[in-house]
């Protein structure tokens, strides 16, 4: 299945009024980052990519070197990279769902044994260890998550990571962490999960927290010698080499990220609190608030009386405003997943008047 395709990048935002359905910070500018690229050589890059920029990530952590990170083309083809080198149709694996689709998505694709972590909006999408467990099999050879997550916005605690890490050691199993929104912590951020044990294998990228999706640059961290060989001659099979520019630009940005996170920031916790104010407000809806990232996922009350259908038609073809129908995580379409961290404030202010205003046309009594 393609992802999101009826996305607005898809659809092309110029023709859309009040964009809801993004999951990553407003993108920025190049003219705004201070960055000149100059006399950068446009050779092919360093294979594991750009030493420079590798050591940055590791010097977050101690228990973390260069040579343990693989630069890839956003988070996206680190997890393609992961799933590939290490499943195959005889194993099993265990992902948290809903997800991010290529977490589900090349798993399928490879034909191995797949079984669903379901976090439940009653349980306030917190993950069930017990089910975790139990969901192991002989043949499990990995198990994915994402912290903080997509679509919910939902974070483990440090001590629900420390348990899953020790599921996985126990069994002796990959853990797979999809930390792309690690930085979009609501509080204390978690440790790289990497750094936490030689099992665990983190991806991140630039694209979520920082909004440069466009330069393509992400990364997998893992401690494993043997593993970091198999995810590089995948690398070097797929695209041999990151972009250089891309890496140039990653490397200068995140060497003064710490200047630009406050606005990013400031910008987030504007929306958001808009966001708490309107849904408190919404009696159709209810949700689990998010604990990081820039996405939620509220979902329509059941017995609200609301025509689901009416309602996405209305709200895209007579406001031109879109959220990320429940589909996309092939789970009902009461749930909406909402990005609250890239519209500027008056059009997310605008998108969600014209959310309740296509709720309010949308009972089936109307
Ligand atoms: C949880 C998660 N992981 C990975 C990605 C891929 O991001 P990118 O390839 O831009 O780094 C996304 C994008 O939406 C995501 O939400």
């Amino acid at each position: 299945m393609p992802i999101e395709i009826e996305s607005p990048e898809q659809l092309g935002y110029g023709s859309i009024a009040c964009n809801l359905a993004e999951s990553s910070v407003s993108d920025a500018i190049y003219d705004d980052l201070g960055i000149d690229l100059g006399k950068l050589v446009l050779c092919y890059g360093d294979h594991l990519g750009k030493p420079e920029l590798r050591e940055l990530i590791a010097s977050e952590s101690e228990h973390i070197k260069a040579e343990d990170i693989l630069l890839t083309a956003g988070a996206a083809a680190a997890l393609f990279i992961v799933s590939t080198s290490l499943l195959e149709k005889t194993d099993h694996l265990v992902v948290m769902s809903p997800n991010y689709a290529t977490n589900i998505e090349t798993p399928k694709a490879i034909g191995c044994e797949v079984s669903y972590l379901e976090l439940e909006f009653e349980q306030g999408f917190r993950p069930d260890l017990q089910k975790l467990r139990s969901l192991i099999r002989p043949n499990t050879k990995l198990i994915s998550i994402t912290c903080p997550h997509n679509p919910t916005g939902v974070m483990l605690t440090q001590t629900e990571l420390e348990k899953i890490i020790q599921i996985a050691e126990e069994y002796n199993i990959w853990l797979l962490i999809d930390e792309t929104y690690r930085d979009l912590s609501f509080g204390r951020k978690l440790p790289m999960g990497a750094s936490l044990s030689e099992k665990v294998i983190s991806v991140s990228s630039v694209s979520k927290a920082y909004g440069l999706p466009g330069i393509r640059l992400g990364w997998l961290i893992t401690r494993s010698k043997a593993l970091q060989q198999l995810f590089l001659a995948a690398k070097e099979q797929i695209f041999l080499c990151n972009s250089v520019v891309d890496e140039e630009i990653a490397w200068r940005f995140l060497l003064k990220k710490e200047s630009f996170l406050p606005a990013i920031r400031a910008h987030v916790q504007v929306n958001f609190s808009l966001l708490e104010n309107w849904i408190s407000s919404t009696p159709e809806l209810e949700w689990i608030k998010p604990e990081g990232g820039v996405v939620c996922f509220p979902r329509i009350i059941s017995g609200s009386g609301i025509d689901i259908n009416k309602f996405y038609i209305s709200l895209n073809q007579k406001y031109s405003t879109y959220a990320g129908p429940g589909h996309w995580f092939e789970t009902s379409r009461r749930y909406m997943r909402l990005g609250f961290g890239w519209p500027k404030k008056k059009e997310f202010e605008q998108g969600l008047k014209n959310i309740s205003l296509a709720l309010s046309e949308s009972h089936t009594s109307e």
